[in-house]
């Protein structure tokens, strides 16, 4: 794991044996939050240590000299080299001009719902979904017209005649699309992308396509919502970032691309200033990782999914009441509970209460969500062991 940006042969071996005294120093939110006691498996960040290249872009900038405002040449910079990744990794052809450089993805969301939504527009999504979007949509009054995924012995299907059964009844003015989808980890397929277009056509739809776990992809294509027609890309916005598969979410860099020209308007109408400054070493990183990342990125990928499998087997060996669908993309597993008996406490405080074990709360992620947890695997196997064993001892 001491590895330079000299040495670009990666392999998911450099990612197992971390310093757990290390670990439960990080001054950051996932470590700090539940104290060194316990094991934290919670929020959406990676255990690995900063990768060289963002290390590298870091280290560069201070040695200018000069952390002043940055020139627009470092967006302009991002805006093409964003493009020119879409164009490469997807076949996907943008306009740098059609690209906006944010501070964060959530960010990119709310400022679309608020200037595109009123109070009272429905918004739908499939649930259980990524928690933020339910508490923004609540907290902004928009309600929420649900789109259950439904939930199948292989693994998790899409319910089109459900949703435009919902739509009928209650009207929709946004969609937000998870793609790939936290926390079911599920890449959605052509077919399915097709037809949430039409249904997108249909009814009228405005789109969000939240895209910051494409490059986290263990089985599957991640196909860009936005890149199945010019009719669609017209009303959706993506937002992505480069802060999940790198793992580098406190620097602060997001991007938005749409061709929307009612959504790019009215973001354009907003007081330039109401979003604030992106961070120069945000821009430097993000940068860094998309033109010299990817040999780090795919080793951790595959880390990744030998984590996954290992979570799998070990649940599967240990505690077979539980139901866990390997994920196809991201590191975040969804651990259903509900054939365990926890006498009447939800999984994650029982786990944490009873196995000094972080999870995330599945009723935070939707009603779907009730007997649920969510546990981040980002991080060495050796955790993840000692994680499904802390949960057995508990149980036992
Ligand atoms: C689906 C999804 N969207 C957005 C975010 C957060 O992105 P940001 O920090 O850029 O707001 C996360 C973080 O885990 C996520 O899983």
């Amino acid at each position: 794991m001491s590895k330079g940006l000299g040495n670009t042969a990666w392999s998911p071996e450099d990612f197992v044996g971390l310093d757990r005294r290390a670990l439960e120093q990080r001054p950051g939110a996932k470590w700090q939050k539940f104290g060194s006691e316990v094991l934290s498996m919670w929020v959406a960040d990676m255990d690995f240590p900063i990768a060289p290249m963002v290390r590298g872009a870091i280290e560069t900038q201070l040695d200018t000299g000069d952390l002043g405002y940055p020139w627009t040449s470092l967006k302009d910079d991002v805006a093409s080299t964003f493009a020119a990744r879409m164009a490469s990794r997807y076949d996907w052809a943008i306009d740098p001009a059609d690209v906006t450089v944010l501070q964060d993805v959530i960010q990119g969301l709310q400022a679309v719902i608020m200037t595109c939504t009123e109070p009272g527009d429905g918004v739908t999504m499939q649930t259980p979904i990524y928690h933020p979007f339910l508490n923004t949509i609540r907290d902004m009054g928009r309600p929420l017209v649900d789109n259950p995924w439904i939930s199948t012995a292989d693994g998790w299907d899409l319910d089109v005649d459900g949703l435009l059964a919902t739509l009928a009844s209650n009207p929709a003015k946004l969609f937000i699309l998870c793609n790939p989808h936290n926390p079911t980890g599920r890449v959605y397929t052509r077919t399915e992308l097709d037809s949430l277009a039409e249904v997108v056509l249909e009814h009228d739809l405005l789109v969000i396509s939240d895209e910051i776990h494409a490059e986290l992809i263990h089985e599957g294509t991640h196909i860009p919502f936005a890149s199945l027609s010019q009719e669609i890309s017209d009303r959706t916005i993506t937002l992505t970032a480069a802060s999940k598969a790198f793992n580098l979410a406190g620097l602060k860099m997001a991007v938005a691309h749409t061709t929307c020209r009612d959504i790019a308007s009215r973001l354009a109408e907003l007081p330039g200033h109401l979003f604030g400054g992106i961070n120069t070493f945000g821009m430097r990183a993000t940068l860094a990782c998309w033109r010299d990342g990817d040999d780090w990125r795919e080793a951790v990928v595959q880390r990744l999914t030998s984590n996954r499998d290992l979570l799998h087997g070990q649940l599967a060996k240990q505690i077979p009441e539980i139901t866990f669908r390997k994920p196809q993309a991201t590191y975040l597993g969804w651990i259903d509970c509900s054939g365990l008996d926890l006498g009447g406490t939800q999984p994650s405080p029982f786990f944490l209460e009873n196995a000094g074990l972080a999870l995330n709360d599945g009723n935070e992620f939707g009603v779907q969500g009730k007997n649920c947890c969510r546990m981040n695997f980002a991080t060495g196997p050796e955790i993840v062991t000692e994680a499904v064993e802390r949960m057995a001892t508990s149980l036992s």
